[in-house]
């Protein structure tokens, strides 16, 4: 059978990598490589240090084309279906093409592979398609820690829940509760559109890279400097990954 490690690699820091992680990506026979297009090139940079890192001995790696996703509208769940069959169709091709049976390939993935990533929905879509396969998991480092970490603060306050959402999400408004609410995936700047009184943030882009960048404060005094701060970095490197804590503060 062909067996897949599917890898977490940390969220932009090669130093996060883990021991487990490293002796993942030294015991695969093809490393596979995600391309996502140009805005994506830095990330695949990144894997690709990764790879020249810690592999130590040299390895085939094939890269992996990922069909673009239609624009979402109305019907998100129906576009992102549709997005996601499209993948498991082109990458259980490309396993049959460039992995023997017994054989053992490794998906390096973003982050913690169990957080807004969707390789393990794929992998489980592309057996149910017909490949016998087996996978494994290897966690890593998120961009949510990375956050945590940066800004040196725990995530929830001492017994009290989180919740870690999108900025889609927060754009339809702040949940009541949990008191701590962290936002992935927020294109739109969806903190500068809720009210701001009583809130404090801490925000992160580019985490773990040279480029990273943090801002923390009450919303309604750092809402704009982060929104300008965050267009000029946008322009800068052509793409930006960002992340950020809301809780009300104490
Ligand atoms: C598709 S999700 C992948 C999350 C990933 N699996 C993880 O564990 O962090 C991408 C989102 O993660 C966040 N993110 C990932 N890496 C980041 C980084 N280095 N700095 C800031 N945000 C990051 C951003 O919110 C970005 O929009």
């Amino acid at each position: 059978m062909r067996k897949l490690l599917i890898i977490g690699i940390g969220a932009g820091d090669p130093d996060q990598m883990t021991v487990q992680a490293i002796a993942a990506l030294n015991r695969a026979d093809v490393i596979f490589l995600p391309d996502k297009g140009q805005e994506k090139a830095a990330l695949r940079h990144l894997r690709e240090a990764i790879c020249a890192r810690f592999i130590e001995k040299p390895r085939r790696s094939v890269t992996m084309e990922t069909p673009r996703r239609a624009e979402a509208g109305d019907d998100y769940r129906g576009v992102v279906d549709d997005w996601h069959a499209r993948i498991a169709a082109s990458y259980a091709a490309l396993f049959r093409l460039e992995l023997a049976e017994g054989q053992t390939g490794a998906l390096l993935v973003w982050g913690d592979p169990a957080l807004y990533d969707s390789t393990l929905r794929i992998v489980e879509r592309v057996r149910a398609g017909g490949l016998a396969l087996d996978w494994e998991v290897i966690p890593g480092i998120s961009s949510v820690q990375a956050l945590a970490a940066r800004h040196r603060i725990p995530l929830n306050r001492i017994g009290e829940p989180v919740l870690i959402t999108t900025g889609r999400k927060l754009a339809e408004g702040l949940p009541q509760a949990p008191d701590g609410v962290v936002v992935m995936l927020d294109g739109e700047q969806a903190f500068a559109k809720i009210a701001p009184e009583g809130l404090e943030i801490f925000w992160g882009a580019y985490l773990g890279t040279p480029d990273e960048i943090l801002i923390a404060g009450p919303l309604a005094t750092v809402s704009d400097e982060i929104v300008r701060v965050r267009a000029a970095a946008r322009e800068r490197h052509g793409w930006i990954m960002d992340i950020y804590l809301l809780r009300r503060c104490d």
